[in-house]
């Protein structure tokens, strides 16, 4: 088994238990306290972008408060020992996958895509270019790349293409068995990943506090907080 292709989608659920609030927990259908077209849409950022600013300048600062949980510590622990392709894709946008693979080594078949964007890095509207931005940003943070661009989030906001979809579908094309973990299976295109895992020939599992809307599509169901379920579970793979 650890020479096979594996495609990992996780979501929210698995930095919920380092103190990331999840998306969709509110009975009103708010979305972390906001209609979702006040605060993640290109058209909120051109409306009200102090607004939408000072909502990603609020979540890029609760990272400094928070740590990976053993959920993101097992999957790092996994990336260390598999021999076949490993792509870690992964909804979140904040930094957390990112410093549990710090700590250890990965092979040269792992990747890690943040198919949403990440809090810790802004982009220029004029020129596209991406960096590191660790700090707040301005409501028209001026872009050092172009003179006509501000710098906004570098996340995917609702109405924009995720990241690095060909990356993705290809390593999809060739799994051999796929994980999703922590997410409801709301949002397209990832809600619909199992469904391409499938159609390779993968085997799929579902890993949640609880069985999802969609959990008829996966071959098996794994459930309870991911970071009591999650490293058990990968360490027998
Ligand atoms: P959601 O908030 O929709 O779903 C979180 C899932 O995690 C739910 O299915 C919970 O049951 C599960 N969960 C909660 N705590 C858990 C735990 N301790 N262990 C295991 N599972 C747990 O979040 P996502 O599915 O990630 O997009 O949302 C997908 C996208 O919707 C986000 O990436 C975001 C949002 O729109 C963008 O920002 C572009």
């Amino acid at each position: 088994m650890p020479h096979c292709n594996l495609v990992i989608l996780t979501g929210a659920g698995v930095s919920a238990e380092s103190g990331v609030p999840t998306f969709r927990t509110d009975a009103d259908g708010l979305w972390l306290g906001h209609r979702v077209e006040e605060v993640a849409t290109p058209e909120a950022f051109a409306r009200d972008p102090a607004k939408v600013q000072g909502f990603y300048n609020a979540r890029r600062r609760q990272l400094a408060e928070v740590v990976p949980n053993p959920a993101h510590r097992a999957l790092a622990d996994l990336a260390a020992r598999w021999q076949g392709r490993l792509t870690l894709v992964t909804q979140n946008v904040d930094d957390l996958h990112d410093r549990a693979h710090a700590d250890v080594p990965t092979g040269p078949g792992f990747s890690l895509i943040h198919m949403h964007g990440e809090l810790l890095k802004a982009r220029c509207t004029a020129s596209g270019t991406v960096c590191d931005w660790p700090d707040d940003l301005a409501p028209a943070e001026p872009s050092p790349f172009h003179p006509a661009g501000v710098l906004r989030p570098h996340i995917v906001w609702f109405g924009e293409i995720p990241l690095e979809m060909p990356r993705i579908e290809a390593a999809l094309a060739e799994a051999d068995l796929f994980l999703s973990i922590g997410t409801s299976g709301a949002v397209y295109p990832a809600a619909g990943f199992v469904r391409a895992a499938r159609a390779a020939g993968a085997r799929t599992v579902e890993i949640n506090l609880e069985p999802t809307k969609g959990r008829g599509v996966f071959d098996d169901g794994v459930y309870g907080p991911a970071g009591e379920t999650l490293p058990a579970f990968l360490a027998d793979l």
